[in-house]
């Protein structure tokens, strides 16, 4: 299996280009089920992920390409076709990869009437039921039953508009419901709703193929149509992936360029990171993260919300970097109960971080000394390898599959940058 070396200690100085997201490009690449025409989609980011979720809409019947003029054009956008459904049933083998593909439950039901998708198992950061997705799926008249590990829906006479008051506002129910309701017959208000950035790029991309919703705060209402048609859509940059950067470039005291990011979706961790010290500028084309000048980091606390509050998919990062800072800071993890998985490898690498309950309180400036580590999620991994960078000496970071799943080229990226790390395999 793949590790990754890192020898810390290096400012990361250079330009980096960020990717599209992930989490756009994900529920976007499963609108195209929707229509029988072509959704052409730009930017999206070569990630195992993506990959996983080709595989499932292959096997319901989607013809997937990329659409190169010159071979070379890596970058060039996929076209997708779902001219007919030749399944509609998505196994456990995919879905329990990667549980976004359970959002093509939503629009498979909307345009067949009928799906059948193994239910997402638990993993590594929480429970994460799907409740409120099948919840809201009843709502607009679908009968939903759990049978030897698949849900399945069915609406033989379709769906019909309807009034869903979400319990939470979960980004994937919200996203799920949203499709499902864009070819529902007459109107849906779904209230509660994720306004994450994610959710907001998925609707553009809809409302591209002909759907009619609209947003009012935290209400969204979608007017259903008969069909919805082909469009071509470019997926928002990955802000995540952006503040990742960021956050690397603040604790090597470097300094970087992020080109792509767009700061408006990124307002809370960028005032959080200006306030304990760092300068961030808004450049033509991104952001300018300078560290360089910072002498102390000042501690903080925070605590992780829905969007416009304080993005879970940022917690680990954050926590590396405050394990620099002097004095003790608190975050408290509010999504998901389980999402402290790095909190451990983090106190091998020297970190004083103490666990109680859904609260982390990390006391700085620690000493981090390069360590053996592993990993369980995504963000978990990227927070080691931040925590690397800045650490003394040699840490190898196991189980780099995680990274692969959502981070494009990250060690050619940090690399260019001054970064000492490699994949070992
Ligand atoms: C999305 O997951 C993201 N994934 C996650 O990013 C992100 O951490 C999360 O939103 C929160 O921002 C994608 O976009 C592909 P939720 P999702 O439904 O949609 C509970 C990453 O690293 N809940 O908003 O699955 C749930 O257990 C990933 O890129 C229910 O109780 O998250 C959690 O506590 C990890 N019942 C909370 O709501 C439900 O039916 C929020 O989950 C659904 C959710």
């Amino acid at each position: 299996m793949d590790k990754i070396r890192i020898i810390g200690g290096n400012r990361l100085n250079g330009k980096v280009s960020i990717s599209g997201s992930k989490n756009s490009s994900l529920p976007i690449m499963i609108s195209s089920i929707l229509t029988d025409d072509v959704l052409q989609i730009h930017n999206v980011p070569k990630l195992t992920d993506i990959k996983t979720l080709t595989f499932i809409l292959e096997e319901l019947g989607a013809s997937i390409n990329q659409i190169r003029v010159k071979k070379s054009d890596l970058s060039a956008p996929i076209s997708i076709n779902v001219a007919n459904i030749s399944s509609t049933t998505a196994g456990y083998e995919n879905v329990s990869k990667m549980r976004a593909s359970f959002l093509v439950i939503g629009a498979l039901l909307a345009r067949e009437g009928y799906a059948r998708v193994s239910m997402p198992g638990g993993c590594a950061i929480g429970t994460r039921p799907v409740d409120i997705h099948l919840k809201g799926l009843k709502t607009l008249g679908a009968d939903v039953k759990v049978e030897k590990g698949f849900v399945i829906v069915k609406a033989k006479k379709g769906l019909t508009g309807n009034y869903i008051q979400l319990e939470k506002p979960s980004v994937g129910a919200t996203q799920n419901l949203i499709m499902a309701s864009t070819l529902a017959k007459g109107e849906t208000k779904i209230s509660n709703a994720s306004i994450e950035p994610e959710v907001l790029d998925l609707i553009d991309c809809l409302k591209k193929m002909g759907a009619n919703i609209e947003i009012n705060k935290k209400n969204i209402l979608i007017d259903g149509q008969e069909t919805l048609h082909g469009a071509s859509h470019s997926v928002m940059s990955d802000r995540i992936e952006a503040a990742t950067f960021a956050i690397a470039a603040c604790i090597t005291r470097g300094n970087l360029i992020l080109k792509g990011c767009d700061p408006r979706n990124l307002e809370l961790p960028l005032y959080l990171l200006r306030n304990i010290g760092f300068q961030i500028k808004d450049t033509d084309d991104g952001i300018n993260v300078d560290g360089y000048l910072t002498n102390e980091i000042k501690p903080i606390d925070l605590i992780t919300e829905p969007y416009p509050g304080f993005p879970t998919d940022l917690q680990a990062q954050f926590m590396a970097l405050l394990t620099q800072a002097h004095g003790v800071s608190v975050i408290n993890e509010k999504i998901f109960e389980n999402r402290f998985m790095h909190v451990q490898e983090l106190v091998r690498m020297g970190a004083d971080i103490y666990l109680d309950g859904d609260k982390a309180i990390i006391t700085g400036k620690a000493n981090l000394v390069g360590a053996q580590v592993m990993a369980t999620d995504l963000r978990a991994s990227v927070s080691l390898v931040i925590a690397a960078l800045c650490a003394e000496g040699e840490t190898l970071i196991n189980r780099v599959y995680h990274l692969d799943r959502g981070f494009e080229n990250l060690e050619k990226k940090l690399s260019n940058c001054g970064a000492e790390i490699e994949r070992i395999r």
